[in-house]
This record gives structure tokens, sequence and C-alpha cells, in this order.
């Protein structure tokens, strides 16, 4: 596990979008226990003092929208010439299941935007503080219904979230295609599947809690951050089927 910094030096930097609350809130909590430095992209300016309070003085609230163009000015302006040395790619929103002639086509740029360009636009702006870090992770909080080999599987009403299936199945295909670009520059990337959480999004029988989800996940990127992982997980490091 890594330890918390020793007095003097950099404290180590993360990155955490959607902190508000649910699985992001808790990642950031416990980003903050380890000693880093956590910048926190909330999108409510409401929620930012609050985070302050509940996460202590390692916590920076920063106010954007993932879907905003500038998020990644935003972010990357805060940031300055530190190093990044963990991204967690956390914002999501899942869109009301509907079929085929009720379904909102603007449902699904929302969750393309929100789950694939947004974090493209954040990991290109931070790509100079990515390359400062010694051995910079991104993870992509990914879902199982973004897996086509899963969706291909449950014919059941699985088959009815057009929006958030083909939003995570985006952030998938940028995951992979940003580990393949950016293995060289030696910056990690990794997808996981946290679970199946009781969190606002969550469904009505999610069986995990969201702060021992964070805590596995924050596990598994820091315990060795140079430890190949494969390109698509679940929470505990066990591969997920793309
Ligand atoms: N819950 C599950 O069972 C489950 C399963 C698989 C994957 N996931 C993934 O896990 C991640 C966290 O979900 P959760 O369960 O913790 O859900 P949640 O409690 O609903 O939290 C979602 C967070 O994302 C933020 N967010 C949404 N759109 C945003 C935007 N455009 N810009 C900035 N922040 C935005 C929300 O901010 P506001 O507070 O402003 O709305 C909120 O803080 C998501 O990517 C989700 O897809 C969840």
């Amino acid at each position: 596990m890594t330890r918390p910094p020793a007095a003097g030096a950099r404290p180590p930097m993360a990155v955490v979008t959607g902190a508000a609350r649910g699985l992001g809130l808790h990642t950031a909590h416990e980003l903050c226990l380890r000693g880093y430095r956590t910048l926190c992209v909330v999108r409510d300016p409401a929620a930012a003092p609050a985070l302050r309070a509940v996460l202590g003085t390692l916590a920076h609230p920063v106010v954007a929208d993932v879907r905003d163009a500038a998020v990644g000015r935003d972010v990357a302006e805060i940031v300055g010439g530190a190093a990044v040395d963990l991204l967690v790619h956390n914002a999501g929103v899942a869109h009301p299941p509907s079929v085929l002639g009720e379904l909102r086509a603007d449902d699904v740029l929302d969750s393309f935007v929100t789950h694939c360009l947004g974090p493209l636009r954040l990991t290109q702006a931070l790509l100079p503080a990515l390359r400062r870090a010694r051995h910079a992770t991104v993870v992509h909080v990914s879902s199982r219904r973004g897996s086509f080999a899963r969706a291909a599987r449950d014919d059941g009403p699985g088959a009815r979230h057009y929006a958030y299936r083909i939003g995570k199945a985006s952030q998938n295909m940028l995951s992979l295609s940003l580990r393949q670009e950016l293995a060289g520059a030696d910056i990690r990337v990794v997808a996981v599947h946290p679970g199946s959480l009781r969190t606002a999004m969550g469904t009505r029988d999610a069986a995990d809690d969201p702060a021992t989800a964070a805590a596995d996940l924050v596990r598994l990127v820091l315990t060795d951050p140079r430890r190949r992982l494969p390109p698509f997980v679940e929470r505990a490091g066990d591969p997920h089927p793309w």
C-alpha cells in the first residue's frame, strides 16, 4: 500500500470526478486518508464547502461539469505544474431505461458525452501532469453494462438501457485505446466495474456498499502502481469480459 508522504515531501495528487456523493465521494475519502491531495470535481457549487468539511484539508473541490468542453482546461489550470498520480473518471449518469419507440436520442448523446467525451477531454488536458508523475494511473469507472459479452447474454430488461450501455461501451473503448497509446509513457489505464452499488444510481436489489467498493478500488490501484492490471477488471482485480 502506498504510504502517506513523509513530512515535507510533495503529497501525491489525485483527481476524482463525480465526487459529491456515491462511489466518487467514498473514493475521494479513501484517497485523502492515504495522504493524496485530491481534486474533487463536482458540478454543484453548493456541494463544495460540505465536501471539504467531510474530507478535510487534502480535498480540493473543483466545480465543473464533465460534459463541458472547458472541463479539462479548468482542472488543468488548478493542477498547474504539479504531477497527477491518479485520475479517476467516476462521474456517471443512468438515464431511465426505455423501449425504442420512447427512447430519447438526447439521452444517448448525454450518456456518451458524460462517460466518454468528458473523460477523453479531461485526460487530454491532464496528459502533461500525468506524464510528470512516476507510474500514473487512469481509472475509468465503467460498468458491466458496457460489456458486449455481458450484454449479449442479457436478453432481459437490460436491453432497454440504450443510453447507459452505449455510454459505458464507448468509455470502455476509450479506456482500451488510451491504455494502448499510453503504455509506453508509463501511464497505466484500466476500466473497472465497481459492483452493484447501493447508491442513488444503483438498482433496488444492489448488494454492495459503496464505501467498501471505494476501499477495494483504491487498494487495487494503489497497492503497486507498477503492477500490470488486466484492461477491464472487477474491483478486486479479476478480469471482466469485454
Ligand atoms: N451504482 C451502481 O450499481 C454502479 C454499477 C456499475 C457502475 N457504476 C458507475 O459508478 C460511477 C459512480 O456511480 P454511483 O453509483 O456512485 O452513482 P451516484 O451516486 O448517482 O453518483 C454519480 C455522481 O456522478 C456525478 N455526475 C453525474 N454527471 C456529472 C457531470 N456531468 N459532471 C460532473 N459530475 C457528474 C453526480 O453529481 P451530482 O451530485 O451533481 O448529480 C454524482 O456525484 C458511475 O460512473 C456509474 O456509472 C455504478
